[in-house]
């Protein structure tokens, strides 16, 4: 059987996903949309072999644990239903940016191993296909297989839900600074597991839910008229949603560090001299800041003057989930 190694980036959500209708087909309660981080990458490559009676599962420069090694068999089981075979595989992965600190590894990373198994066994899915299948294992993966700007939508069955491009003014012209907090290990509770709480445990989240497609209808609207302002406030807005759930779940769940919201202060003073740059949040401390190109010297100058800053990453908005031809083994 071939090899195949595939790219995928991770994307950071606008409209927010946070928590499933149907926890094994991974079906969101609302549809969501994130645009792709292009500097953010997970490399994967798959190789089935007759001669393995496990699959082995590794990741460059870092550790998988048990439960993660078990998720990615998982999602390999699935692949090799599809294509009809038991061969185990040997994977190793690669990201270029730290793994479970809320930069949204598991996006990249399944929409990586989906396009590389399926390449691998040569199953031949299109898009669409490829972002049911990444959301199977991660839900916010299916977003990573489109890249771009994109929507995932809710869907009542598992082929009713998948991701893609989304219509985004073609003349904003922006960067995604990715602003990483200082002194952050692996995230205390993970998306899955806080979103199951939360689903469970916040007595808002219908409400919240509701509030997501409404956010959704705003944010479209707002691209479609090209307004800026109107859109950096629907992102603000499913920032604090997201965050307002996670805060009053059982237990509390605190994604915020300081610095994160000295972050936001930081932005509305630079709202205050009219640049608009825009803030949102996924489960983790780090801020991801929506800029146009023409402002990002100055944004990017006033956050780095805050200690709890660990460092800035400039992205342009990453494509789609691809297969190359350089394997990591
Ligand atoms: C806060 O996609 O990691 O980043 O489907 O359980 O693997 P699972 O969850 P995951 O959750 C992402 C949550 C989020 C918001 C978002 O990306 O929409």
């Amino acid at each position: 059987m071939k090899k195949a190694t595939a790219v995928a980036h991770s994307n950071i959500a606008l409209i927010k996903y946070w928590g499933k209708q149907d926890e094994g087909l991974r079906l969101p309660m609302n549809a969501s949309v994130a645009i792709g981080l292009e500097e953010a990458l997970t490399t994967t490559t798959v190789e089935f072999d007759e001669k393995l009676d496990k699959d082995e599962v590794s990741i460059i420069g870092d550790e998988f644990n048990e439960m993660e090694t078990a998720k990615v068999s998982q999602h390999l089981d699935r692949v090799r239903a599809l294509a009809g075979i038991k061969t185990r595989a040997r994977v190793v992965s690669q990201n270029n940016f730290p793994k479970a600190a809320g930069m949204a590894s598991s996006a990249s990373g399944f929409a990586a191993l989906t396009v590389a198994a399926a390449g691998a066994t040569e199953l031949n899915l299109n898009e669409k296909e490829l972002s049911i299948l990444a959301r199977q294992g991660s839900g916010s993966a299916s977003r990573s297989v489109p890249g771009g700007v994109s929507v995932w939508y809710t869907g009542e069955t598992s082929e009713e839900s998948y991701a893609e491009p989304i219509t985004f003014p073609a003349n904003w012209k922006l960067k995604v600074l990715m602003v990483m907090a200082e002194g952050t290990g692996a995230k205390k509770v993970g998306s899955t597991e806080g979103m199951a709480l939360s689903k469970k445990n916040c007595p808002y989240y219908s409400t919240a839910v509701s509030e997501a497609g409404n956010n959704l209808e705003r944010l479209k609207e707002a691209m479609g008229k090209g307004d800026w302002s109107g859109f950096g406030k629907v992102i603000e807005d499913e920032c604090f949603r997201l965050h307002a759930v996670c805060m009053t779940t059982t237990p509390n769940i605190l994604y915020f560090k300081g610095v994160t919201v000295e972050v936001f202060q930081t932005l509305y003073k630079l709202r205050e001299k009219g640049i608009e740059a825009f803030f949102t949040v996924d489960a983790g401390p780090h801020v991801h800041v929506i800029v146009k190109d023409e402002n990002v010297g100055e944004v990017k100058q006033a956050l780095s003057e805050l200690s709890g800053v660990k460092t800035i990453i400039e992205t342009g908005i990453g494509g789609a989930a691809r297969l190359i031809e350089q394997h990591l083994f």
